[in-house]
């Protein structure tokens, strides 16, 4: 009887232990990753130092979009083109938009981009060579600069110079601003099973000692793709325990994969290749790849115009 007793004392003491430490050893643990958490979080810093920053351009009003322009820093040309076409702030009524040149350094035209900059601060330059193969580092900055400077925006445009772009049928028919702010949202002309080029005289060149698997991850084509503000943030960390890879929007597909964002599929919204002009189809779709700034300034009044009329008919 007395032993039996004993124990069961004994057991169901070790039980109320083996809880305490449970408890204890979980308590120590979330209290431990809140910590580094924290850390992590108070600590972006640019990969670059900034030679123009713009800290200014989401404090008065956050804007719904924002649209990441990366551009040469002597596409004088082209960027006022753009400003007076799909760059335009103004574009959609009620709907804030904020547009962003992205640009590294340059030593030629130096003077003349910080005239550009300062009539129209639009510009955000860090200080690493502007070149191909610094893409990536490109689009970090404009990750970083809205994790920094513009949290709250709704969503992200990230879009080449050579492109059109119809911002009213992203804004109508994709992201909706009456409805609930999306989160992890990510679309664009998505490619599937992407091969990497493994012969050496591609632009596109990996080795197999930089990147072995026989595809890329699901990734959206660089020329134009879409996310919400929150992914800004969540990207630029991603990158951090990543290799820099050269091609941007490989990269930024490997970021999400690591992320386990599911990109959204918009189908045939996003155009990767070159379409000839039509009025009426250009309005129902997001993007369309390759356009000169002369095509652009073609096309742009007559495409206003069908804003206006195809979508009554
Ligand atoms: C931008 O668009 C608005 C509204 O359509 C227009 O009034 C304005 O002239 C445009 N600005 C430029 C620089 O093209
Ligand atoms: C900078 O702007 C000023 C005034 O707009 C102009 O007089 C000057 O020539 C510009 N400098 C360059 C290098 O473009
Ligand atoms: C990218 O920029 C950095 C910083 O200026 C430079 O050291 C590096 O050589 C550049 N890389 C390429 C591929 O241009």
């Amino acid at each position: 009887m007395d032993s039996r007793i004993n124990l069961k004392k004994i057991l169901s003491l070790c039980v109320i232990f083996a809880i305490c430490f449970l408890g204890y050893t979980r308590f120590w643990w979330t209290q431990h990753k809140e910590i580094f958490f924290q850390v992590l979080q108070r600590n972006i810093t640019p990969l670059y130092p900034y030679l123009i920053e713009e800290e200014e351009k989401c404090r008065a009003q956050t804007p719904f979009l924002l649209l990441l322009i990366p551009s040469d820093p002597q596409e004088f040309h082209i960027r006022n083109v753009l400003r007076n076409t799909w760059a335009n702030e103004s574009l959609l009524n009620n709907v804030h938009i904020i547009r962003l040149f992205l640009l590294g350094r340059t030593t030629i035209d130096e003077e003349k981009v910080i005239n550009e900059s300062s009539q129209f601060h639009d510009i955000v330059m860090q200080d690493f060579i502007d070149s191909y193969y610094n893409l990536t580092v490109k689009t970090l900055m404009g990750m970083e600069w809205v994790a920094r400077w513009c949290p709250g925006v709704r969503y992200v445009v990230k879009i080449d110079t050579d492109m059109f772009f119809n911002p009213w049928f992203l804004v109508k028919n994709i992201l909706q601003p009456e409805g609930p702010p999306k989160k992890n949202f990510f679309t664009g002309f998505i490619l599937y099973n992407a091969l990497p080029h493994r012969d050496k005289g591609s632009k596109w060149y990996m080795s197999m000692k930089t990147y072995s698997k026989k595809f890329y991850p699901l990734y959206c084509s660089g020329t134009g793709y879409v996310f919400s503000g929150d992914l800004a943030e969540k990207i630029y960390w991603a990158a951090e325990g990543l290799q820099m890879f050269p091609f941007e929007d490989v990269f930024v597909g490997m970021c999400l994969q690591k992320l386990g964002v599911t990109i959204f599929e918009s189908s045939n919204k996003f155009i990767g290749e070159k379409i000839p002009y039509d009025r009426c189809k250009f309005t129902k779709i997001v993007t369309v790849h390759r356009f000169t700034p002369e095509e652009l300034l073609t096309i742009w009044p007559d495409f206003l115009e069908a804003m206006e009329t195809c979508s009554k008919s």
